[in-house]
């Protein structure tokens, strides 16, 4: 059988876990992971980064940044970082020996968005300052211009360049287009191969996560002007672990410093306080804040185009393009619970690797089912889909990560939080935390996942993260996910019945499909079958389609037939 000669042959780590322990499983992941985050910036440094800090060290577990450290680092570089849009035909050589005038650069790259722009990162901040004293006013005489410094920034040659070398190291910062994809895994040798492989194809790169976080840098300087304390800081998929090449950038405005929040009243004496306006409610003070920050950055943000101020949603916020990334940005205020989420989902994904891996394969399925979509509807979101893989593996037997009451108990002082009323409390020492021993292949997980919510009682169960159990529905509604931290919400309230059958369904022959591929021997040359997870990532056909019809003829097993069983009875209803 193909799949017995495949595993044998297959150098990836997680097909040698029939022979060995988790541990080894767990260390070989991680051996295939280390080789991706060199290239992946929310989770590690850059090859060419200062050795960390005390404080980031004091972050730094078996090689494993903690969130906060992460977070740190990539801000200090970017506040010593510029954006630099040039010349097309660019000699890479001359740039940095015009640039580095200001000091030493520790890093540059380029990518094209709207032209060829350079992000180039100083060893010293100083740099960037004299590199911004030295730029000049543009001398544009027909058009009127605002005048805003900013650290994005137009290189020109002021003399007649002749042939000058053009440079072919830009980074794409999008992802290869889903047939692309599928092709490349039809080339692998084993399903396991096939995740492994489509989790580097589509996650953040070094340069990418680098980038990110200086637009909220260059966005910062904006907010300055009003909040010279202020900081602006990414959650969200740009940081968790799970972003794709492509996905928003999801930023919030951090006042904690000036907000009173975290105020420590002398002990006697006299003390000053300054005085400051009253406002109605917190909700009402972030609306006044992301209105005049909007405005600044509608006005005056180079590269900022199409801002919205949505600030009557459930949570109030700033959206618009920021074209020299080319990133969708959302700029949120007061949103530490989303931070907390994002610390969460990014300790999840570096317990075990097959977290991430199972993630970002359910997140791409699901889209190119159209589970999931970039229009605001009743679909499910890929913050659901992350939960409900979380949930998932939390109920596995053994169980491959703990449940968030456990990491809950396994905090220590430092790690309490408590933000509006909200218990956010988890352990954040990687130490602290005993993993059990699950020897469970990637193609096992997956096609469980599948099979597991394709026959969940969605009717009467919620999802719930922090038991790691089913829990009854506290109310009615299609798809039921407690909020980890705001445990009364549910996030997946906007998800209708519709929606919720199209995915269970899908799960079902996403189950079928991988069974098939148990005993499909793959056609391999110019144009491969695809096989494997390549076939789940076809677009979605309707019901009655030929692989459908081939589903009833060959059913693998007895679980899967009883699965069909229940989607054929369910068509026949709708039909
Ligand atoms: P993509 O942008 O789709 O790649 O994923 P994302 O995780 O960034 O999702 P999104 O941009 O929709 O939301 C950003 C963050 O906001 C998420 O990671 C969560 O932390 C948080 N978030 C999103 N939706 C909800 C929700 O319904 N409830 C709560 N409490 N938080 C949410
Ligand atoms: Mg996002």
């Amino acid at each position: 059988m193909r799949r017995t000669s495949t595993k044998m042959a297959s150098s990836i780590a997680a097909h040698r876990v029939h022979m060995s322990g988790r541990s080894k499983l767990v260390q070989c992941l991680q051996k295939v992971d280390r080789v991706f985050h060199r290239r992946v910036g929310t989770t590690a440094v850059a090859a060419h980064a200062d050795p960390p800090t005390k404080d980031e060290a004091a972050g730094e577990k078996d090689g494993r940044l903690s969130f906060y450290a992460v977070q740190a680092q990539r801000q200090k570089e970017a506040e010593r970082s510029v954006l630099i849009n040039c010349p097309q035909m660019t000699n890479k050589k001359k740039i940095l020996k015009f640039l580095s005038l200001h000091g030493d650069i520790k890093k540059y790259f380029t990518y094209e968005s709207y032209g060829i722009h350079a992000v180039v990162e100083f060893a010293s901040q100083d740099s960037v300052y004299s590199l911004l004293d030295a730029a000049s006013i543009p001398s544009n005489n027909h058009e009127s211009l605002v005048p805003y410094k900013s650290r994005l920034m137009t290189l020109r040659y002021l003399t007649e360049v002749t042939s000058q070398q053009s440079s072919k190291e830009t980074h794409s910062q999008t992802t290869i287009p889903i047939n692309d994809l599928i092709m490349r895994l039809c080339q692998e040798e084993s399903i396991d191969q096939q995740i492994v492989s489509l989790t580097e194809a589509y996650q953040l790169t070094e340069e990418n996560s680098r980038l990110r976080f200086l637009v909220c840098s260059m966005l910062k300087d904006i907010a300055a002007a009003y909040f010279p304390e202020c900081s602006i800081k990414p959650f969200g998929s740009s940081v968790n672990g799970f972003g794709k090449l492509g996905c928003d950038l999801d930023m919030f405005l951090d006042l904690d410093g000036i907000s009173g929040r975290n105020l420590k009243m002398p002990p006697s004496g006299m003390a000053l306080e300054y005085q400051m306006k009253r406002a109605s409610s917190e909700r009402s003070v972030t609306q006044s804040l992301l209105s005049v920050i909007g405005e600044c950055v509608d006005q005056f943000g180079p590269g900022c185009v199409g801002v919205q101020k949505i600030l009557n949603a459930r949570c109030p916020l700033v959206r618009f393009s920021h074209q020299p990334s080319g990133f969708q940005c959302d700029l949120t205020a007061n949103n530490r619970v989303a931070m907390k989420s994002s610390e969460l989902l990014y300790l999840y994904g570096q317990l075990d690797p097959r977290v991430r891996h199972l993630v970002f394969t359910v997140r791409c399925w699901a889209r190119a089912k159209g589970v999931t979509s970039s229009i605001p509807g009743a679909w499910i979101t890929n913050f659901s889909l992350t939960v409900m893989v979380v949930f998932f593996l939390q109920g596995r037997s053994p169980s491959i990560i703990p449940t968030l009451d456990h990491l809950r108990n396994l905090a220590g002082p430092a790690d309490k939080s408590v933000i509006e009323g909200n218990d956010c409390t988890f352990v954040s020492d990687f130490d602290r935390i005993q993993l059990q021993s699950n020897t469970e292949t990637l193609e096992k997980l997956l096609c469980e996942f599948f099979e597991f919510y394709g026959s969940f009682e969605f009717i009467k169960k919620s999802i719930n993260i922090r038991k790691g159990k089913e829990q009854n529905k506290p109310e009615a509604c299609a798809l039921h996910i407690q909020n980890p931290f705001e445990t009364a919400l549910n996030v997946s309230k906007n998800v209708n019945h519709t929606q919720l059958e199209r995915f269970v369904d899908l799960c079902k022959e996403g189950a079928w499909l991988l069974q098939q591929s148990d005993i499909i021997e793959p056609k391999r040359g110019r144009t491969p079958q695809p096989w494997g997870l390549a076939s789940l990532l076809l677009p979605a056909k309707g019901t009655g389609g030929k692989s459908q019809k081939k589903w009833r003829k060959e059913l693998p097993n007895v679980r899967i037939k009883s699965l069909l069983e229940s989607l054929k009875k369910k068509n026949s209803r709708t039909a």
